[in-house]
């Protein structure tokens, strides 16, 4: 370190001892500072010293300028790679570290499942279709050949609305997606032969480990000039295998449902040890049959010229087999650790 005259050589200490860039900046701003700084100020009263007096001071302050400037500028460099320095040493990755999981949304199982669905039809040729889940008996009931007074009408079972204007059709949630098969088929300018399906929520009044009060359903129609029941199955059997499993255990029974003749249900074996009282046994996934001549002639089409098959798959149920989930209740108490596993 070069000797200065006295107070500077004590700045130039102070600059060699300043540990931060910040205790720099104090320094240079003693020493430089526009109004106080020491040097500015020295500076300044060199004008009121006699000639030769001026000289000396002038040549010591000058040559005090030249070297606490470079002091300056050396100790702040060196404090500037000092920091990157430790930066690099602090600032390493670690790629063991724990960290917590950044949380991102995705679909619901049940609406994954009716996206797949839609594919797995789709690839068969059927269309997709909508309808309304507030209906009305005719759409529930009539169009679809139940008697007027059949049991399924009974209240135990549907969602009336209260006041419902017209007591002879009442409102209703509907309690099955027939109800479109009837609202597809009676769109104007619809003719066979078509394929189609329709997905979505259905309310009935039951509440236990297999049944919810709102489920959702995949209703099939397919109609044309010769339709079978063996078709029926053919792609009842291929939806399965692609929607619950390759190897899936099925069963098919007869069953009964106006709106169909004759009827069937398919049954699919539980394969899950989670729930071992369900172990082996059946649940009926599916109902369905070929379309009632009744039906066809309610929209329109005549049973002499074309018949059809519809299905209703029990969404909830197909997924319980899938994933091996013993209570249907799990799906709607909406408790992340459940959903985050689909
Ligand atoms: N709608 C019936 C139900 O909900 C299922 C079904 C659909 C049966 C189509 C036959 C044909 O139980």
């Amino acid at each position: 370190m070069m000797l200065l005259a006295s107070p500077w050589n004590g700045y130039l200490e102070k600059i060699a001892a300043s540990g931060s860039v910040t205790d720099l900046d104090a320094v240079e701003h003693e020493l430089f500072g526009r109004k106080a700084g020491a040097l500015t100020m020295a500076l300044k009263e060199l004008g009121g010293l006699a000639e030769a007096e001026r000289k000396a001071r002038g040549q010591e302050l000058n040559a005090a300028r030249i070297a606490l400037t470079e002091a300056i500028t050396n100790r702040r460099n060196e404090l500037k790679s000092q920091g990157m320095g430790s930066l690099a040493t602090s600032d390493t990755l670690d790629t063991t570290l724990d960290l917590p999981i950044k949380e991102r949304g995705h679909l619901h199982l049940i609406h994954e499942y009716i996206r797949k669905a839609g594919e797995v039809f789709g690839r068969m040729g059927f269309d997709v279709a909508e309808g309304p889940e507030l209906e009305t008996e005719a759409f529930q009931f009539d169009l679809l050949n139940f008697p007027k007074h059949h049991a399924a009408r009974d209240s135990q079972d549907i969602f009336y609305i209260h006041g419902s204007k017209d007591p002879e059709n009442r409102e209703l949630l509907r309690g099955h997606t027939s109800t479109v098969q009837i609202r597809y088929m009676q769109q104007v300018g619809r003719k066979p032969p078509f394929r189609m399906i329709c997905t979505g929520k259905v309310y009935r009044k039951d509440a236990d480990a297999t049944h919810s009060p709102m489920f959702h359903q995949i209703e099939g129609l397919m109609v044309g000039k010769d339709v079978t029941l063996a078709n029926m199955k053919a792609i009842m059997e291929t939806a399965v295998k692609n929607l619950v499993d390759e190897n899936v255990e099925f069963r098919w029974r007869t069953g009964y449902f106006p709106f169909t003749e004759p009827g069937l249900e398919m049954d699919l074996r539980w394969r899950g040890d989670e729930s071992k009282s369900r172990e082996g046994r059946w649940l009926e996934v599916v109902g369905c049959g070929m379309v009632h001549p009744n039906v066809l002639k309610n929209v329109g089409i005549d049973p002499k010229k074309f018949q059809g098959f519809a299905f209703g798959f029990g969404v909830e149920r197909m997924l319980m087999i899938r994933h091996q989930i013993p209570d249907l209740r799990a799906f709607f108490t909406g408790d992340l650790r459940f959903l985050r596993q689909f």
